[in-house]
């Protein structure tokens, strides 16, 4: 009888999955049928219009091209030749400027709003990059879904994020954007992100579209200078730079932003072989692709189109399918098609990967459906998404250090000291793309500790960290002259049980446009930490930062220390959580911390080289430094928690494997210590050689596992020949017979070892 009612209920079940299946395919038959009869009623005009985006009225995400005054914005958006707008937000906002395009226009179609929704939208998560370290996917899928829901409650129906951007160099700002250095941890974040955005029904009021940037190449500027140039060959570009762009449009990802950067000679922008040939026929990409921000007229600053109507030539065939504040696809396009430089079939392409975007959002029934106040009052900050956001944050911390098991603090009776720039900021942990956030709204070190009663705190500012007001468009000045304040941390810190010291780097200190060319703690703070330390070592190092920073004096003095990175709103109650012990931190590095910046690019999964090690002792002829070691400060995947993991008894289902098998890979994981805690359990593999050489070890698995105090765990893997195949020498993905070796561990120097034969 029982399994009678179990079969039932699977008839039932895959009944309703395949009703599910039908109903999305008949949608999308129907969409496709509308798309196709607007665009046969659609002038040219009316086609560029759609593919034309222009800023708000007021703020600026880049530079504001001379063209751009309101009053020929207006006159644009009331003749139908404006097909998304950017930056402009709140209902009745939205409702105005949708109101002319619905109303005033010849075909009243509504525009798509577009905002930079990054991490969180007024209730703000954690960095992108800090998300990532939590290496929790639910999580970040849900963070994303708090951003999404509050943005479409605000009217936005669009997200240019999430940024999918592999970068190993952290001298550029936007490292904080993107999920670090790895390509495997990269796609399963982007991923979960795109899912977090779009959710399961992009025409449900709380989702808005998602769009994977920078297409491609941008994290790989050189020398970390924003917007410069990139030139990488093919196998890093389709092993490393791509593996996370296919991933979000397995996510179903809604659209695609290209880059301000060329690559290997030609600016993204442009970029034929990118957009089209990869893009749109290899991977069958379906949405649309926007530019950045004038990218298309930096094509002339960049040397590769002679004047503005050539930019717009070489972007529309390229597959640029909107151009973001250029204003040259709606000056030149309908004169290039006139003139048979660009097809109009391209045209039409690309309007009908815009329109159907609208359609799947609900925009086409109802373009007021995103702007009810109501509902943007009920949900924007709701107690549910502070939890939520609180969550993350609390998953993003790493341990970096507690070697005298400083920390977790003792809840009552002991005297604190709490120094530092960033310990009573309520504006940096909000990080750097938090456009839409109110300023100061972050719970502070000092606001989250004093919530706990027991201990007395006695603060102290220590130095300052900038000099004047810091905003999103403005260069941000550091400090770096004024000392009044260290005598005072200095007196505050004496006697002290514990001192929290909270360094770092100013929320607007990373982001776009925010390269450094030194890694260093920023301003007077390693001077103010090194004069605490003279008078009390019970240092707890709160480092919140937006990269990864080389902090080698206090790594080596320092006994304790955290990585609390820029983790919104809910910072402060997150971080004192850890504190105290009532969250025991899992976060591991998605990206290496160096121990000088001149390692930099400096990465686990890096080649060997023909001389990877000393051939005999004092020879020079070896690939190194000869004034710094080749090791990283810490390593990708690094992080401690306050209880001790043992891993144990590897084994392989079977040492070899051909064709379309599996083996399995398993091992033992002990809580040994004496909290309940949770460990991002690792696999790297190998492959020892091949027909274009290998990383020395690569991501290929990754699990948390939460265990108890002497609770242990068997955890598996499966490896199979997806998940060893590569962009070879044939320049396609394949598996390529030969020996690989497994690594099992808690960090990328994991050293439990195995290895197998793919045949
Ligand atoms: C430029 C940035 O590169 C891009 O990521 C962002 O979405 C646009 N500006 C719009 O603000």
């Amino acid at each position: 009888m029982k399994n009678l009612v179990f079969l039932w209920l699977l008839v039932i079940l895959i009944g309703a999955d395949f009703t599910y299946a039908q109903d999305v395919a008949a949608k999308s038959d129907e969409i496709e049928r509308k798309v196709d009869s607007l665009l046969g009623l659609m002038t040219l005009a009316e086609k560029v219009g759609q593919m034309n985006q222009y800023n708000g009225f007021w703020d600026v995400t880049g530079p504001t091209p001379d063209e751009g005054d309101a009053a020929k914005k207006y006159e644009h958006l009331r003749s139908g030749m404006v097909g998304s707008m950017l930056n402009v937000q709140g209902t009745e906002e939205v409702r105005k400027v949708q109101k002319i395009a619905v109303e005033e226009t010849r075909l009243g179609i509504p525009l798509i709003i577009a905002f930079d929704v990054i991490h969180g939208y007024k209730t703000i998560s954690p960095i992108p990059l800090a998300e990532a370290a939590s290496w929790d996917l639910d999580a970040i899928r849900k963070s994303a879904g708090v951003a999404a829901e509050e943005a479409a409650a605000s009217g936005i129906n669009w997200t240019f994020a999430p940024m999918v951007d592999i970068s190993r160099d952290a001298r550029w700002g936007r490292v904080m954007e993107g999920a670090g250095e790895d390509p495997f941890l990269g796609a399963k974040v982007g991923y979960a992100r795109v899912k977090g955005f779009q959710g399961d029904d992009l025409s449900a009021v709380n989702t808005v579209a998602a769009c994977a940037k920078h297409f491609a190449g941008y994290g790989f500027s050189e020398a970390g200078r924003d917007y410069n140039t990139v030139d990488v060959g093919t196998s890093t570009l389709h092993n490393v730079i791509f593996p996370p762009f296919k991933a979000t449009i397995e996510a179903d990802v809604k659209t695609f932003m290209n880059a301000f950067n060329e690559l290997n000679g030609i600016p993204a922008t442009g970029n034929r072989f990118l957009q089209r040939e990869v893009l749109k026929q290899d991977w069958g990409y379906e949405g649309f692709v926007v530019s950045d921000w004038g990218s298309i007229s930096e094509m002339i600053s960049h040397g590769y189109a002679k004047d503005g109507k050539h930019a717009a030539m070489l972007a529309a065939n390229a597959g640029s399918d909107m151009d973001m504040e250029s204003y040259l696809y709606v000056k030149h396009l309908q004169d290039l098609v006139d003139e048979g430089k660009v097809d109009e079939a391209l045209i039409d392409d690309s309007v009908r990967r815009i329109l159907r975007v609208k359609y799947e959002l609900g925009l086409m029934d109802d373009p007021y459906r995103y702007c009810d106040p109501e509902r943007e009052e009920e949900v924007i900050g709701s107690q549910k998404n502070q939890d939520l956001v609180l969550d993350m944050a609390k998953k993003s911390i790493v341990l970096l250090k507690n070697e005298t098991d400083l920390l977790p603090l003792e809840k009552s009776g002991i005297k604190i000291a709490l120094i530092g720039p960033l310990a009573a900021d309520k504006d940096s942990p909000l990080g750097s793309w938090r456009l839409a956030a109110d300023a100061n709204t972050a719970v502070s070190v000092l606001e989250g500790l004093e919530a706990y009663k027991g201990n007395e705190i006695t603060y102290a500012k220590g130095v300052d960290l900038i000099t004047e007001e810091a905003s999103f468009i403005k260069e941000t000045k550091i400090n770096t002259s004024n000392r009044t304040g260290i005598e005072e941390a200095v007196e505050a810190a004496k006697g002290k049980d514990v001192v929290l010291m909270v360094l770092g780097g100013h929320g607007f200190q990373s982001g776009e446009g925010r390269s450094r060319a030194s890694l260093d703690l920023p301003g007077l703070q390693q001077e103010l930490l090194e004069a605490v330390y003279k008078v009390n070592k019970n240092i707890v190092l709160l480092l919140m930062n937006g990269r990864p920073l080389t902090i080698n004096w206090a790594a080596e003095n320092v006994p304790s220390i955290l990585e609390v990175w820029h983790l919104g709103t809910q910072s402060g109650n997150a971080i004192a959580e850890v504190l105290y012990g009532e969250h025991n931190p899992s976060g591991k590095l998605p990206m290496t911390f160096p121990r000088s910046v001149g390692q930099v690019p400096i990465y686990y999964n890096y080649k060997n080289t023909g001389r990877p090690t000393i051939p005999a002792p004092d020879l020079v002829f070896w690939s190194h430094y000869i004034d710094e070691s080749n090791d990283p400060l810490y390593e990708f995947g690094y992080g401690l928690s306050y209880t001790d993991f043992e891993y144990s008894d590897l084994k392989l289902s079977n040492n070899s494997f051909s064709g379309d098998e599996s083996i399995t890979v398993t091992f033992t994981l002990k809580n040994t210590g004496s909290y309940a805690g949770t460990e991002v359990t690792q696999m790297y593999i190998r492959d020892l050689f091949g027909s274009v050489t290998r990383p020395v070890r690569e991501l290929k698995g990754f699990e948390l596992v939460t265990l108890e105090p002497g609770e242990s765990k068997t955890v598996s893997f499966t490896v199979d020949k997806e998940l060893i195949s590569y962009y070879t020498a044939n320049e396609k993905w394949e598996a390529e017979p030969g020996d690989f070796k497994i690594f099992i561990g808690g960090s990328s120097n994991a050293s439990m070892e195995t290895g197998f034969t793919y045949n």
